[in-house]
């Protein structure tokens, strides 16, 4: 890249830990958030919106303590259009070195039925709010929600408003996902044309991909003069999701000769934190997804073997380093030693420290015990999978009988605080009946939502990775497994997901972290 300029640079927001975690079913516990916080911190991301300080007292704990935490990272806090929102966020983000409050309200006219405001009530809202966040905070984000659904001469009123109320930076939502490149590149750029006090803030989007062209709208807001993109790990969020981090980051990188903005991320760390975020949200990624797919590099077909083994670029515009994806690796084996271990972790990503290495070590040899080779992928699904060992569930050995009329059998005994309990049952297939067995062992009205398994690598012998998700009474919690046996992988990650179904039903005593505000209030 030469002659760039600061006027070049594209400011990074990601909003994994809001509006992706948002998404049903897609809730982190505390640690995970902080974990997410810490990688998004590493990699570059300029500000990270934590949360939404008011909705619950865990969504608080974690804005704070991200804010105590940041290294780097500006730390944004969400608030509707009201004093105490306000007040709270600011509360969650001053401990932080350099801070955010993001205030909204939507403007369209659908969204303006809802309070019931007329415009010009409306507008001085937005007047009052935006001048109380600003006497907290020197930095503070403004969105007309619905904006792409909000009339032009209303549009422009209240970013005026906004402006003069001293917002420096004005967002600008396409919530539903409704508008298009053209469109998008169009209204950024005549805002900024006609909106007095436009040019002493920064314009930002913020995508939704109902329509998919999250990306497409956000790079052409950008070519319109936004110089900030609102996106999310994997695209992560509510519906189709948001803009994805890795694939306007990479668009810039890899098409910079004809969009010559660039960005401060270190593209390296993409396809760690993507694994991360898929896990811990219980989310995993489509194979053909761009940029993270487990596809995106892959080729497979002979003429397209031939023409990479001739040269690369014939069907690579992007190499697999650039997005922290090691090379051809060799596997690790039953006779790999811890240091090649710790070694191969590294390469992927992972810092582990001693004690953790001896667990994971322990893990591994028990994997290369069943497994000839254990590859990159084998290692990140054992990564994935937190075993703890205060877990009111363990399970301690399942045996299964399959016919093949479709009934099985499943004897399971799980540790159940400390005592052992055995339980028998019939079901559809292997999984029900292990699954039935669990519930008759632990009963609970908690509902499947999702059951997902993927194969990590190929072969018989390859280990399958299991995502469970229950619901029950509004809290949901999502569990993981990795094993070469897909039932044993079943079990576990159905029992993973009933201890923190337990875990958060024992925190729901006094100061419960269960929403008090929906995030369905806000979209
Ligand atoms: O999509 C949206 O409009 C939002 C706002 C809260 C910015 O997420
Ligand atoms: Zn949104």
């Amino acid at each position: 890249m030469t002659n760039v300029t600061d006027q070049d640079r594209v400011v990074i927001f990601d909003t994994t830990l809001r509006d992706g975690e948002q998404s049903p079913g897609a809730t982190m516990t505390h640690a995970e958030k902080l974990e997410i916080a810490e990688l998004l911190d590493e990699m570059g991301v300029d500000i990270i919106e934590a949360g939404f300080p008011i909705a619950s007292e865990g969504d608080f704990k974690a804005v704070s303590e991200i804010a105590e935490r940041s290294k780097n990272s500006r730390i944004c806090g969400l608030a509707r259009a009201n004093f105490a929102d306000i007040d709270r966020c600011w509360e969650a983000v001053k401990h932080a070195e350099k801070n955010r409050i993001h205030t909204f309200i939507g403007t369209s006219p659908l969204h303006r039925a809802i309070p019931n405001l007329t415009q010009d009530e409306m507008a001085d809202k937005i007047h009052e709010t935006v001048s109380h966040a600003r006497n907290l905070c020197e930095n503070v984000q403004w969105s007309p929600m619905d904006a792409t659904r909000t009339e032009w001469d209303y549009l422009c009123r209240v970013i005026e408003i906004a402006i003069k109320a001293g917002a420096t930076t004005i967002n600008i939502p396409d919530t539903v996902g409704y508008t298009a490149p053209v469109e998008s590149a169009d209204l950024i750029k005549r805002l900024i044309e006609t909106v007095p006090g436009a040019d002493e803030v920064v314009f930002a989007t913020h995508c939704h991909n109902d329509l998919g062209m999250a990306t497409a709208n956000s790079l052409a807001a950008v070519a319109g003069g936004a110089r900030q993109i609102e996106c999310t790990i994997n695209g992560l969020g509510e519906r189709a999701g948001n803009t994805a981090l890795e694939e306007v980051v990479m668009a810039l990188r890899t098409r910079n000769d004809i969009m010559p903005w660039y960005t401060g991320i270190d593209t390296t760390k993409i396809m760690h934190i993507s694994r991360r975020v898929a896990t811990v949200a219980g989310f995993p990624v489509q194979f053909n997804k761009a940029i993270v797919g487990k596809n995106a590099f892959a080729h497979e077909s002979g003429i397209h073997q031939d023409g990479m083994l001739k040269n690369r670029e014939n069907f690579e515009i992007m190499r697999p380093e650039d997005i922290g994806l090691s090379g051809t690796s060799l596997p690790l084996g039953k006779h790999s030693g811890r240091a090649a271990l710790r070694d191969k972790l590294e390469t992927l990503g992972y810092e582990v420290g001693d004690n953790q290495l001896k667990d994971i070590f322990v893990r591994f040899k028990d994997l290369a015990d069943r497994k000839k080779e254990v590859f990159d992928d084998d290692l990140i699904a054992l990564m994935s999978v937190d075993d703890e060992a205060d877990d009111h569930l363990q399970l301690v050995s399942m045996k299964v009988t399959c016919g093949t009329g479709g009934q099985a059998e499943s004897t399971v005994e799980l540790e159940v605080d400390g005592k052992d309990v055995i339980a028998t049952e019939h079901g559809d297939g292997p999984v029900d009946a292990t699954f039935k067995a669990i519930r008759a062992i632990y009963p609970n009205t908690a509902r499947l939502q999702l059951y997902q398994v993927h194969a990590v690598t190929e072969g018989t012998d390859a280990q399958a990775t299991v995502s469970v998700r229950l619901e029950e009474d509004g809290m949901i919690a999502t569990g993981q497994s990795a094993n070469t046996d897909t039932v044993v992988a079943s079990a576990k990650a159905y029992i993973h997901a009933l201890n923190r179904l337990i875990m958060r039903r024992e925190k729901a005593g006094p100061g419960a972290d269960t929403r008090e505000i929906s995030y369905k209030d806000l979209t």
